[in-house]
């Protein structure tokens, strides 16, 4: 299977994947992340984390590092119903009660903040205002929200209210106090959410940037809200404990660039002063890697640039298997590789690598919503050799 144009030929050892690395100040054994992945079972009202979700991070904590799935800093920074945040108390408390299950069960977590920005709706907002954005253009598609009915309900997104200039600082501490509840919860670091055209792509990206003020125009500006956000990030936790995650090429969320080339070379340098945890790079050839295509000359040679200028522990996620992951490794592309959709639906996805067993197949029914099946009640290999007895299914539970 071709995966670049300069992987090895042969099929590669897996052992690459369990050679332990350090990420920032953590020491983890292999190189087997669990990506950041919203499931939408947040308590309500509140959106606090829940017993369920302790439950469901603890089974994943044979992951070299769990990223939580993407978490509002703030009302005003959130864009699905049932997403939980990290702005008030019981919040925090929530948290906490996961990063306890997830430590005594000998696991790692960063949580991962996020701000949508204009992907969200009045109906998710304080006061149902509108949702903000760099400038005032509507995104194409539709947000998630939950009806009167207390149901999940698709509706079009709105024109979203452009930011002020002096409202500015105040994202900024909406990060900076998310990043505080982070460390209050007993998190062991944070990832910046600058990908998926959520706010930071939205300033990063000419298609949603239409400023003119200091935070517009040439990339030098569409970046400062990122790396405003980062060092007020790196102001509490210290460099090593806080990743950022992009996604270069991405067209999610109606995101349009006119020169990715300069804006994440300009992203990769600059981030990489900072001496970051981590860089969590979204693979843009996920398809091709999957298929077995090759990578389109484009990506290879992007995804080569951000390896350059920043030369600290790289993260990649999208489309891995165990052998494309080690081959990824093997080849000096990546340092780390992080798996979505097979870590959700294989709890202990490192032993299953390890012993080059079969999978559980993820059922996008319930990525979204429910309770605890299809979150809780994927079988470990343990459970399904008969040695342990296997999760049970609460069907009572919302
Ligand atoms: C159900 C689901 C939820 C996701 N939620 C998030 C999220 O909260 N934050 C984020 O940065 N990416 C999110 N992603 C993207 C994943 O982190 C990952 O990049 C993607 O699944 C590709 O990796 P994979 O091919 O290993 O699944 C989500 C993906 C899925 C399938």
């Amino acid at each position: 299977m071709v995966v670049a144009s300069h992987a090895p030929t042969q099929q590669p050892s897996s052992e690459v994947l369990f050679q332990p690395i350090r990420i920032g100040g953590l020491d983890v054994p292999h190189r087997i992340v669990m990506a950041p992945l919203t499931r939408s079972r947040a308590r309500t009202p509140g959106n606090v984390p829940t017993e369920l979700m302790a439950a469901y991070y603890a089974q994943r904590a044979s992951a070299a590092l769990i990223i939580s799935e993407a978490t509002q800093v703030s009302m005003q920074g959130q864009g699905y119903a049932w997403t939980p945040g990290i702005h008030s108390r019981e919040q925090v408390e929530g948290w906490r009660r996961v990063t306890d299950e997830v430590h005594k069960a000998g696991g790692r977590m960063f949580m991962q903040l996020w701000h949508v920005g204009r992907i969200s709706h009045p109906a998710l907002q304080p006061d149902h205002m509108l949702p903000v954005a760099p400038s005032p253009i509507t995104p194409a598609g539709k947000a998630f929200i939950e009806n009167e009915h207390g149901e999940g309900e698709l509706v079009p997104f709105v024109r979203p209210r452009a930011l002020d200039l002096d409202e500015m600082p105040y994202l900024v501490r909406q990060y900076a106090r998310g990043a505080r509840n982070a460390q209050i919860a007993n998190a062991d670091g944070i990832e910046v959410h600058g990908a998926n055209g959520y706010l930071l792509e939205q300033f990063l990206a000419t298609g949603t940037n239409h400023r003119v003020d200091a935070y517009g125009g040439p990339v030098e500006q569409r970046a400062r809200l990122l790396l405003e956000v980062v060092e007020a990030c790196i102001a509490i936790w210290g460099p090593e404990r806080v990743g950022v995650r992009i996604s270069p090429l991405s067209t999610f969320n109606d995101i349009q660039d006119d020169n990715p080339e300069a804006t994440f070379s300009y992203v990769a340098e600059q981030l990489a002063e900072y001496k970051l945890a981590y860089l969590h790079v979204i693979n843009p050839a996920a398809t091709e890697l999957q298929t077995g295509q090759p990578i389109p000359q484009r990506v290879e040679k992007l995804l080569a640039l951000i390896r350059s200028k920043f030369r600290g522990v790289l993260m990649m996620a999208g489309g891995f298997t165990r052998d494309t992951a080690a081959q990824w490794i093997e080849a000096g592309r990546a340092d780390l590789i992080a798996f979505g959709r097979a870590f959700l639906a294989n709890p202990d996805l490192p032993e299953r690598f390890r012993r080059k067993a079969g999978f559980n197949q993820p059922d996008p029914k319930t990525f979204y919503g429910g309770g605890e099946h299809g979150y809780t009640d994927y079988p470990s290999l343990e459970q399904e050799l008969g040695t342990k007895p296997r999760p049970t299914v609460d069907t009572s539970w919302r």
